[in-house]
């Protein structure tokens, strides 16, 4: 089978160092990669909401499979493409990613459907929006309505920030992306991220994880794409497993279906564990990133007959996917100055083999002319392990970080607190 992987970064590094590992691939290209994802597969250098590009690609290779990693792909509609010239694609629909894509869109699904939720306004206006702040129980949750890279939440008691925040969405921080902005009530509780495919009939979950958002230690400091993530997560209990299934997860994907856009592909869903029952936080069209990372070291089964199924309708008949009974955890080493602007170009030297149960992921990452490997993005290196106990894993993953020669970057020394104290 040949496989195209779309994405640069380390939920796709991770993607390719399963996806290399099956035997039921004959040719594996990604579009663009990294330094790691090159370990893996051949690359090309095509950007990824280049869609044009990536159908050539597609077409070049005799692709019998797109894998779509980021959002920014399926917003620009990659899945449509490929579903005209007739090539199974992992990833959803430009219209079933709106669930990403826009926040104001998913508020408006989860009434129209019945999904529990916090409470909202969506404002397309600053003055609106400040006035708004009124309607809700500080701390404040503003977000951009569509795509920030992570960076369009801000969750703040102080009505200053807020409103400082609200004027940066609406004065172009974030382009389109922050022309309208969704304010939204404060959920109290533990946060978790769980995962569910569907090829546009099917639905089977796959996996669960929980992120650590904050920047800085004791979830200190402004909010992230994810410092680092683990899995198991105790929050995720079998009971509220069930329910998110039965009252986020299944209901989204007929939802979007009745909507008129079936959905292929693997949706995350973020919750908040409250008093009342698991809540939606939001919902994202791709795998997780770090979540990811941590899903694909503890995944058992070979991948790629999941990636297939959801993308030609087949997933009925797959088994639920094994797991291995052991945890991971993945510590992300960020560039000094990520979240905002990150110091680029710092120089990192990686052990020559990682320690048993390591995987070192490529976030960020370039190789200079030299040949020799910088730092080329915010969040550059994902430092992973699997180990029998959790403690273990997260021992060995910080023994890993020791390891790696990167003085410009940082990394959250307290990944899994909530489970390990
Ligand atoms: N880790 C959160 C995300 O992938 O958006």
């Amino acid at each position: 089978m040949n496989i195209l992987l779309i994405g640069s970064g380390g939920r796709e590094h991770s993607l390719a160092w399963k996806i290399a590992a099956s035997p039921l691939v004959t040719r594996f290209v990604a579009a663009p990669g990294n330094p790691g994802i090159a370990e893996h597969c051949e690359l090309r250098d095509v950007q990824a909401t280049d869609v044009t590009g990536l159908l050539y690609l597609a077409q070049e290779i005799t692709a019998d499979l797109v894998v779509i990693g980021p959002e920014t792909t399926v917003a620009a509609g990659l899945a449509d493409a490929l579903e005209i010239a007739g090539i199974p694609c992992f990833g959803p629909t430009e219209a079933a990613g709106k669930l990403e894509t826009s926040k104001a869109f998913t508020k408006a699904f989860c009434d129209r459907h019945g999904l529990p939720t916090g409470a909202y306004a969506i404002c397309e206006a600053a003055e609106e929006a400040k006035a708004a702040l009124a309607q809700f129980i500080p701390p404040w949750v503003i977000k951009a309505d569509g795509l920030a890279a992570g960076k369009g939440v801000v969750v703040t008691p102080d009505r200053a920030e807020a409103e400082a925040a609200i004027d940066d969405a609406f004065g172009g921080r974030f382009g389109a992306a922050g022309a309208t902005v969704v304010i939204e009530e404060f959920l109290d509780g533990e946060i978790g991220s769980l995962f569910a495919l569907c090829d546009g009939k099917t639905s089977m979950l796959f996996g669960w994880a929980q992120d650590h958002k904050r920047a800085f230690d004791g979830d200190k400091g402004p909010n992230t794409g994810g410092m680092g993530t683990y899995s198991p997560a105790p929050v995720l209990t079998p009971e509220l497993v069930e329910q998110i299934r039965t009252r986020l997860a299944e209901p989204a994907f007929a939802g979007i279906a009745w909507d008129g856009a079936p959905y292929r592909g693997v949706l995350f869903v973020e919750v908040m564990a409250t008093r009342e029952g698991p809540k939606l936080v939001e919902f994202n069209v791709r795998f997780g990133d770090p979540e990811c990372q941590v899903l694909m070291l503890r995944l058992e089964s070979d991948l790629v007959p999941y990636l297939i199924a959801c993308a030609t309708g087949r997933l009925a008949d797959l088994p639920p996917p094994v797991w291995r009974d052991e945890a991971a955890v993945c510590v992300v080493l960020a560039a000094e100055g990520y979240p905002g602007t990150p110091r680029s170009g710092g120089e990192i030297r990686l052990p020559g083999t990682p320690a048993e149960g390591v995987a070192i992921f490529h976030a960020g990452t370039r190789r200079d002319a030299a040949g020799v490997l910088r730092a080329a993005g915010g969040r550059v290196l994902n430092v992973c392990a699997r180990a029998p106990t959790l403690r273990e894993a997260r021992d060995r993953a910080y023994a890993a970080v020791d390891a790696i020669h990167f003085p410009d970057g940082f990394c959250r020394r307290d990944i899994g607190w909530r489970a390990l104290g």
